[in-house]
């Protein structure tokens, strides 16, 4: 099968897909997208990522171009037109093709795109050993909470953690904890679990509630509050969590272990509980 993305009302060949340079995507970083996780061919949480994706529109005071019933139907038409079991799906709207000015275009039509790859979740040794990451003092804006298409920051800090040999970089605030470059991050503390709390300094993230979820489920103790840098510095355990990583231990921070050095045991916890629920709404889902 070849690789097949939708623009605009089409699904034609992704390496023939094309927006003209006049986009407000392309020009001013003016949309919003989603990643959604395809497990066993069935996308995962989409209610939820379709909830934020208007939380997104909203923040950006764009109309939604598409109902959820319309957006469903063609995340899994795109699905369809893939052949792997496990997929990531993108997709992004954006303001649409105008000249070029800052002020919102009148009448201009959203772009929408969307396209599929394989899901890339971490290789097993990631999963038993656990990933090196760097810090960085965060400097995006102020409305992390909308998942913009605006990413140079995201990128800029990303680089520096490829550049170091690490996974991610954990960024602080003012002090405190916020996320990663393309994660959230949970911190361990005297077998508590500590998460910054959702403002508009960090992303909502999908993966973040059901990790939640699954904490309440296991009965490990959650507190949500501003989590000080040394209380990250000095965590038993750290975890980053995304659609494509899920759950994934920190084993060093800056070059020092976290805890152990190794995956911590409420970590092993919350991973296995992952697995298994991934594992279980799909099959409910059959
Ligand atoms: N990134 N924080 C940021 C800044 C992110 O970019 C992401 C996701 C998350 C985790 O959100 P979720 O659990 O819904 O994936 C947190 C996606 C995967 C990306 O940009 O590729």
């Amino acid at each position: 099968m070849s690789d097949t993305a939708y623009l605009n009302g089409e699904f034609l060949p992704l390496a023939e897909a094309r927006i003209p340079v006049l986009d407000r995507g392309f020009i001013f970083g003016d949309g919003v997208y989603e990643v959604i996780p395809v497990y066993s061919r069935r996308p995962f949480r989409l209610p939820e990522h379709l909830r934020r994706l208007q939380r997104s529109l909203d923040a950006i005071r764009l109309g939604n171009p598409m109902t959820d019933s319309d957006w469903t139907r063609l995340v899994n038409d795109l699905v369809a037109r893939h052949a792997g079991e496990d997929q990531s799906v993108y997709l992004q709207v954006t303001r649409g093709v105008a000249k070029r000015d800052h002020a919102f275009p009148s009448g201009a039509k959203p772009t929408v795109f969307m396209m599929s790859s394989p899901l890339v979740t971490p290789p097993r040794e990631q999963v038993e050993q656990g990933v090196p990451c760097i810090t960085a003092t965060d400097y995006r804006w102020l409305k992390c909470d909308v998942k913009s298409v605006s990413l140079l920051a995201n990128c800029l800090l990303r680089q520096l953690a490829a550049e170091a040999g690490a996974v991610e970089v954990v960024l602080f605030r003012d002090g405190c904890l916020t996320e990663a470059s393309a994660s959230n991050v949970f911190v361990v503390r005297n077998g508590k679990l500590l998460g910054p709390p959702k403002n508009h300094l960090i992303l909502p993230g999908i993966t973040y509630d059901v990790v939640l979820e699954l904490a309440a489920a296991k009965g490990i103790a959650v507190e949500l509050r501003a989590i000080p840098e040394q209380e990250v510095r000095s965590a038993d355990e750290l975890w980053v969590t995304s659609s494509s990583k899920e759950v994934l231990a920190v084993a060093t921070l800056d070059g020092k272990a976290v805890g152990g050095g190794r995956p911590g045991p409420v970590f092993r916890t919350l991973h296995q509980a992952f697995q298994e629920f991934k594992r279980k709404v799909m099959r409910q889902a059959a």
